[in-house]
């Protein structure tokens, strides 16, 4: 029989060794509509902003970036972009550790082979991304993915947050 005391330290152990068990963040974020003023596939209109406040920290990796010039190191494989390292993401890897760490990287992927086309590419994986998101960010960092899939975390990542964007 194990007695009252000896159970509690046993809690007690329990409760230093595990991990946190952090709840995530499901709050839908009411963003509008995209805009594509400047180019097809924008980012709904309060996205960014929503983005930046709630978990940007900079120095800040922007893959897939469009239009945008947000972000210390952005890439886009369209010389047309807000990109300063042009070039398909996989290919431009060394580059971009290169030019790491990052506190934080965030990515905006066409989600579809469909939606791909419109660029004249083969539809990034949504794993590929997260592992060099994984790769280019110090421990403890943020890394955030804008997608239509409910994407599961790679190996050595936590979700601390999956916001449905209307
Ligand atoms: C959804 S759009 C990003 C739009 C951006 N958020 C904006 O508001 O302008 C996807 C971008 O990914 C780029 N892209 C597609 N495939 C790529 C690849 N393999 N490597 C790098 N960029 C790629 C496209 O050129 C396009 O600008």
């Amino acid at each position: 029989m194990i007695d009252d005391a000896t159970l509690a330290g046993w809690e007690n152990d329990i409760e230093r060794m595990s991990p946190p068990i952090v709840k995530p963040d499901m709050s839908p974020w009411l963003c509008s509509w995209p805009d594509s003023s400047k180019q097809g596939q924008g980012f709904p209109r309060r996205f960014w902003k929503k983005w930046c406040e709630t978990y940007r920290i900079n120095p800040m990796l922007h893959l897939f970036c469009g239009s945008s010039t947000e972000g210390d190191v952005r890439i886009d494989i369209r010389k047309d972009s807000g990109a300063n390292i042009v070039g398909d993401f996989l290919a431009v890897q060394r580059e971009i550790l290169r030019q790491g760490p990052y506190k934080s990287a965030f990515a905006d992927p066409p989600y579809t082979q469909e939606f791909a086309n419109e660029w004249g590419v083969i539809c990034p994986r949504p794993s590929s991304i997260l592992h060099i998101m994984r790769e280019a960010v110090v421990a403890n960092g943020i890394i955030g993915i804008l997608h239509l899939q409910v994407l599961r975390p790679i190996r050595g990542l936590q979700v601390v947050a999956w916001h449905p964007v209307f």
